[in-house]
């Protein structure tokens, strides 16, 4: 049941699947061919696919319908959520296709270069103020998905994509909505032990899930590891960014720390009020390195 070209009854697009990138919780990544443009396909990983796709394991051969119907109702979510809000901080969605030839639908997102996680484990924190566009970006990313009432969730440096520019700028894109929800409606948000608000147990199984999980999450998950090289750990400790250092660490250390505030009630009231802060904390430090620029000629 190993099929080479994926085709997309409804897309009518055809792909040759390569290389697998990733298999996590929630999906199989694969690379997809199409003429001379490479970009990165997503399935559900559903036992069937996960038989599919891996004919040399040894997985039972039964297919549990149920998990097929369930891990494809979230899959549909997870595409149409990623689809709402366009921003240069998401990653945008190619094309959702709902069948493939097997029958299973799938996600097609433009190739990155890497993601947080991983150049983080090869190369440590990024260039101070990398980090600070990075998160500032994302910081925005949230605002604009809170404004349409979704909660992103899984906030951590794996669901960041890194894409290098044609300057060979590194820009940081949030994606995999697999654990996206909407506040105000009866969710199932998902969130990494190593990354979620100590509220989160509470609070995501009550009717409306709160935006201030995405504040810690952001902390935690985005800031703490691109400015410190530091990958989580389950405690639910204030995020501390180092001070003294440079400008910028300066200016985000008491952000950080307010959004990971152990009670929500002490975080920002919105991301939209974080996001300020960031934006007139940025203004403040080109003005200062400039103004150093000129004195020390
Ligand atoms: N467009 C992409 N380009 C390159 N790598 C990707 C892309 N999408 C996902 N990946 C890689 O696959 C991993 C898992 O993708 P993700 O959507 O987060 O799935 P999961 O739900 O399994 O966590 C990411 O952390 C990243 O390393
Ligand atoms: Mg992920």
């Amino acid at each position: 049941m190993l099929h080479e070209t994926i085709e997309g009854m409804e897309s009518g697009r055809k792909f040759i699947r390569g290389e697998k990138i990733h298999r996590g919780g929630q999906g199989i990544i694969f690379k997809l061919h199409e003429g001379r443009t490479t970009y990165a396909g997503k399935f559900p990983q559903t036992r069937w696919n996960f038989f599919a796709f891996s004919p040399e394991s040894n997985l039972p051969d039964v297919v549990d319908p149920f998990d097929i119907i369930n891990s494809r109702y979230r899959f549909e979510r997870e595409a149409e959520l990623q689809q709402i809000v366009h921003h240069q901080g998401i990653t945008p969605v190619v094309l959702f296709d709902r069948t493939a030839v097997n029958g299973e639908p799938f996600l097609v997102t433009r190739l990155a270069t890497s993601d947080l996680e991983m150049h983080v484990l090869l190369h440590g924190e990024l260039p101070a103020e990398s980090a600070y566009v990075l998160s500032e970006t994302i910081a925005e990313a949230l605002a604009a998905l809170h404004n349409e009432s979704i909660i992103f969730s899984d906030l951590k440096p794996s669901n960041v994509l890194l894409f290098k520019n044609r300057k060979g700028v590194m820009k940081g894109r949030l994606t995999d909505f697999g654990g996206a929800g909407y506040s105000d409606r009866p969710n199932t948000l998902v969130a990494d032990k190593n990354y979620k608000a100590p509220e989160f147990d509470e609070t995501v199984h009550s009717e409306r899930a709160e935006f201030t999980l995405d504040q810690y999450g952001w902390a935690k998950g985005i800031v703490g590891p691109s400015f410190t090289g530091q990958l989580g750990k389950p405690n639910s400790s204030r995020v501390m960014i180092p001070k003294g250092r440079t400008i910028w660490e300066d200016v985000v250390a008491p952000i950080a720390a307010r959004a990971s505030a152990k009670n929500p009630a002490q975080r920002y009231p919105s991301m939209g009020e974080l996001v300020n802060d960031l934006q007139e904390g940025r203004k403040r430090i080109i003005k200062a390195l400039k103004k150093q620029q000129t004195i020390l000629p």
